[in-house]
């Protein structure tokens, strides 16, 4: 068996938008809406680079001082494939929330989106308690949630109908070493 290419992981900066937007588009599962709201997320992230890989989007209104976003990328053969972006959850105490990440579906399967989740984690190391993410309860987010718990994540939330009709939230969760 060849064994699988490492991914290169990467910060992210406005000139991978459009990359971005491709590869979240391509996955298919988004609707419109959500594909805005990973845009403007996208953006917030980037707008201002922190010093240590993480885009803090500071500079962008007192709402987003408080709530810093970050985001990493992952490039296979020198070309963006994944992203992932998270960020501190508002009224929490060390939680964090994973709020987006996709990988393009010509590379999903290659361990790209866990290359992904465990570096946000080794970065979050010391500083998270538990990262919680959440996603559809629908058919077509099967391998998303398969996902999720072969990356240690849990199921521990379901909230019936709660993105529409039919359409459940769950609720995954993982605690962090101290
Ligand atoms: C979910 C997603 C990010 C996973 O990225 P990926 O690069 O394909 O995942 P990996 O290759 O690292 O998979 C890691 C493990 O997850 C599990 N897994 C991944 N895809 C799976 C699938 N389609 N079915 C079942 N299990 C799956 C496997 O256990 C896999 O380990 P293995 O390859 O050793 O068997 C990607 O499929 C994606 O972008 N999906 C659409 C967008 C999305 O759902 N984003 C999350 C929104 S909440």
């Amino acid at each position: 068996m060849t064994p699988r290419a490492r991914p290169r992981l990467r910060d992210l900066t406005s000139a991978d938008s459009s990359r971005v937007h491709e590869i979240t588009a391509a996955t298919g599962v988004f609707r419109e809406e959500e594909l805005e709201i990973a845009a403007e997320v996208f953006r917030d992230c980037v707008a201002a680079p922190g010093p240590s890989g993480g885009g803090v989007g500071a500079g962008v209104g007192a709402e987003l001082q408080l709530r810093p976003y970050y985001a990493l990328g992952a490039e296979l053969e020198n070309r963006l494939v994944g992203w992932i972006c998270w960020g501190q959850t508002p009224c929490t105490e060390g939680t964090w929330d994973l709020y987006w990440m996709a990988v393009d579906p010509a590379a999903q399967g290659a361990g790209v989106g866990s290359a992904l989740v465990l570096e946000m984690e080794r970065r979050l190391t010391g500083r998270a308690r538990l990262v919680s993410v959440d996603t559809s309860g629908r058919a077509d987010y099967g391998p998303t949630r398969a996902f999720y718990e072969a990356v240690g994540y849990r199921a521990v939330a379901r909230v019936p109908d709660f993105y529409a009709p039919g359409d459940d939230q769950v609720i995954f969760t993982k605690a962090l070493p101290e």
